[in-house]
């Protein structure tokens, strides 16, 4: 039996053995009494009667263990040309004290609070002083605009909202404190306070009495020590796209999460203490909470901070620039970063440009990375890319390829194999266990190891139906794949509506919801198309109110504004065509996944419960002339 067969096996054969050992890495300030308390499925707690503090975890001990000198978190801002370095003496220093004015504003734990912020340093201080506070997070991507912030502010209604002065996106600069603003004009929960985080190239307005200086507010602030949590306590919500404009408050506790996640830094990425990692993501997805935050921090190693794109922030060279002048070890980032390179420089003109010997492995996830990528981003490196596969419910990889433990070969299309603690099994619709080579739905066989998604935020109900009950005693993933006869697995898609954007994760019914509020709209679908470069993008279909005469192209355009409006840029939804009628089921389901087979030249089975079938051909028509279909 390999080393990797060895770790997976007692994994999942005796789990609590597995994590209780692991959970010795994190310091508790009182032991925990049961490793996992499995009496009310499908709730399963992890490490209860635990006491610890996640942020204590991150920076604390390390200072106190030697480590205060050592660089925690290198800010990196090609966009404001800055490289600053913070010890984790300096972030102990920052966030104690800014956890001191949040205390101060009335912070205490259990509160929530909202952080909408670009990728500055301050943000991880942000959630690192919540977490210290066991005051409970909720970061908002910042390329969401302030319709879905209203949203998030309603739903997790907090004390204290957390934001920045403006970002520079690219080459654009943008002004936050307006988009903020507005957001909390659109919603009925009141935000106490807005702690304001003013930077240099744009300055936003403060609002008397609500309002309230960053930098002022430190200035008065004393630091505080960690309060002491319950493992189970929950450390923060992140909201991510569900079926639905609602979207799910995925929550995730204290003490599991920092167990998992410690146990990953080494086992998964083989990244040991005083290493420099970088994942380039953002603090607003899960990727940027777990891989830019938490874990390598938990593990004392170094985060880069990046605050740029991989192309054009000068140019498709800065990838190698971070790595070549901080010595990264290792990263992170999504496939969509590595096409775009590969579409600016095909030959790696700019790799040749830096040193980049200190580099070990690229790791890549947040979409299928396809195999041409895969193959490029070998050859132009030369060291192993790594594609792993996880969702924001579960904040670490289902699938991965453990090269901490032993790494295994990689074969293209797949993530590798199922990690330690996850008993991944791939089933038909009823629920049996499909042959090797068999496409069905992903599942995970119950209990989800630490660190996953302990429920929903105020909604138990949802948590229930949209993961635990289709396939009782199972977690269902909602993406399709097959596992082969190695055991490696092969994620092909998400099976409802949920798309993937350049690596973010985005809901084709929320902007369907937006879509149908246009007065002229009768109904509407939203499917995602292939795209060389994203992965996937939006394509919409809209048939007019009886009566509307108006030009298609016009009202197009006033429904891409709109989604823009309401959802954000992030959503690009840039395409939509009216039709006469869309194809519907006798019971009248929109047949969504038929048009995207259509639109993506793939084969179709016309369905039998078709209303209409003729209308495929008109759908077919209209994909063709939009240059979808190929002939
Ligand atoms: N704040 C505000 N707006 C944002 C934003 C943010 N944080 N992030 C993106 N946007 C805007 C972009 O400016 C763009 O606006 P535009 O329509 O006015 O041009 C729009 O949202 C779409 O952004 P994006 O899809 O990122 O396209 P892009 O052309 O700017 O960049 C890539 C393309 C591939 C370079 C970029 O998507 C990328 O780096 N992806 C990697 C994704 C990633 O790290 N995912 C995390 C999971 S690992
Ligand atoms: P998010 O919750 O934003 O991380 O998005 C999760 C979804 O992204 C998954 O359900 C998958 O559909 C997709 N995804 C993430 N990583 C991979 C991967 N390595 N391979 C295939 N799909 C992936």
């Amino acid at each position: 039996m390999g080393k990797y067969d060895a770790v997976f096996e007692r994994s999942i054969e005796r789990p609590e053995e597995f994590w209780g050992e692991a959970a010795k890495n994190i310091t508790w300030f009182k032991q925990f009494d049961k490793v996992l308390d499995d009496s009310n499925p499908p709730f399963y707690k992890w490490f209860v009667g635990g006491k610890m503090n996640t942020c204590y975890n991150a920076i604390d001990r390390h200072v106190e263990n030697g480590r205060g000198e050592q660089t925690a978190i290198i800010y990196d801002s090609p966009v404001t040309n800055t490289i600053r370095k913070i010890s984790y003496k300096e972030l102990l220093d920052e966030v104690s004290k800014f956890a001191g004015g949040l205390a101060d504003l009335g912070v205490t734990k259990g509160d929530t609070v909202v952080i909408y912020m670009p990728m500055i340093p301050e943000a991880a201080v942000a959630m690192l002083a919540c977490a210290r506070l066991g005051a409970i997070h909720s970061v908002v991507f910042g390329g969401f605009a302030p319709h879905e912030l209203a949203i998030r502010i309603d739903h997790a209604a907090p004390k204290i909202l957390i934001t920045a002065s403006g970002a520079i996106e690219g080459k654009k600069t943008l002004e936050y404190k307006p988009l903020v603003d507005s957001a909390i004009a659109q919603s009925t929960h009141e935000v106490e306070k807005v702690i304001l985080f003013q930077r240099e190239f744009v300055k936003g307005t403060l609002q008397e009495g609500r309002d309230i200086d960053w930098k002022e507010l430190v200035a008065k602030s004393a630091p505080v020590p960690c309060v002491e949590l319950d493992a189970t306590d929950p450390l923060y919500i992140l909201y991510t796209s569900g079926t639905t404009g609602m979207p799910k408050g995925v929550l995730r506790d204290n003490g599991g999460h920092a167990v998992a996640l410690y146990w990953t830094m080494k086992n998964l990425y083989n990244i040991d203490p005083g290493d420099v990692w970088w994942s380039a993501s953002d603090v607003g997805w899960v990727v940027g909470h777990s891989y830019i935050v938490y874990a390598p921090l938990l593990q004392g190693a170094t985060s880069v901070f990046y605050e740029g794109k991989p192309v054009g922030t000068p140019d498709a060279g800065a990838f190698w620039r971070v790595i070549s002048e901080h010595k990264v070890k290792s990263m992170f980032t999504a496939p969509t970063a590595f096409r775009a390179i590969k579409k600016e420089d095909p030959n790696g003109e700019f790799f040749a440009k830096y040193d980049t010997s200190c580099f070990d492995c690229l790791y890549l996830a947040g979409e299928r990375t396809d195999p041409d990528t895969l193959h490029w981003a070998e050859d132009l490196i030369g060291v192993p890319v790594i594609d792993h596969w996880w969702q924001t419910e579960t904040g670490w990889a289902i699938v991965g390829n453990c090269r901490g433990i032993e790494e295994l070969p990689v074969k293209e299309g797949s993530p590798t194999r199922a990690m330690p603690g996850w008993d991944v099994r791939v089933v038909d619709d009823v629920g049996d266990e499909v042959a090797r080579g068999t496409e069905g739905n992903i599942v995970v066989k119950l209990p989800l190891p630490p660190g996953t998604l302990t429920t929903l935020w105020k909604n138990e109900e949802r948590f229930i139906k949209s993961y635990m009950s289709k396939f009782p005693g199972y977690y269902e993933t909602s993406d399709g794949g097959y596992m082969d006869e190695d055991d490696y697995v092969y994620v092909m898609g998400r099976m409802d509506d949920v798309i993937n954007i350049a690596g973010h994760r985005l809901s084709t019914g929320a902007m369907e919801e937006i879509i149908s509020n246009h007065p002229d709209v009768a109904e509407c679908a939203v499917f995602g198309a292939d795209d060389k470069l994203k992965g996937q993008l939006p394509v919409g279909f809209f048939v007019v109110k009886a009566g509307v005469t108006r030009d298609g192209k016009e009202i197009k355009d006033e429904l891409v504004k709109m989604v823009r409006e309401s959802i954000g840029p992030i959503a690009c939804f840039r395409d939509a065509c009216q039709v006469a009628r869309l194809p519907k089921t006798r019971s009248g389901k929109i047949l969504r996944g038929t048009m995207r087979s259509i639109a993506n030249n793939k084969d179709y089975k016309v369905p039998s419960t078709i209303d209409d079938p003729s209308i495929l051909d008109e759908i077919t028509d209209t994909l063709t002339q939009m240059g979808y279909v190929k002939k």
